[in-house]
């Protein structure tokens, strides 16, 4: 099932940075790359850090904690290709970013 919701102002993230947003009670990583925006699950696998508190660099986001990198695009982790995080679908309007966060 298909869920939009609103999680952050276009002009709230700087190119090349990420930060941590919340929707319906649950806590992701938001990125922007150039003016792309990407969505991820905010727990890192590794040991639950934050990864909006992460590092961007190109399409990957490094997590704060020990740097396992997680690609922006796919969710895959370098590190442990066993360890991927989920993205969602992200489009921009009238300002905003909006994610799919579905209910699956
Ligand atoms: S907690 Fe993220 S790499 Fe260890």
């Amino acid at each position: 099932m298909e869920t939009w919701v609103d999680v952050a102002e276009v002009d709230s993230l700087r190119p090349g940075t990420c930060r941590t947003v919340e929707a319906v009670g649950r806590q992701f990583a938001l990125a922007r790359v150039a003016d792309e925006f990407h969505l991820i699950d905010n727990a890192c696998p590794h040991r639950g850090s934050s990864l909006g508190a992460g590092t961007v660099d190109g399409l990957h986001l490094y997590c704060p904690l020990h740097g396992w990198a997680f690609h922006l695009g796919t969710g895959a982790c370098a590190e442990r290709p066993d360890k991927p995080v989920r993205t969602y679908p992200v489009q921009v309007r009238l300002g905003k970013v909006w994610a799919n966060i579905g209910t699956s």
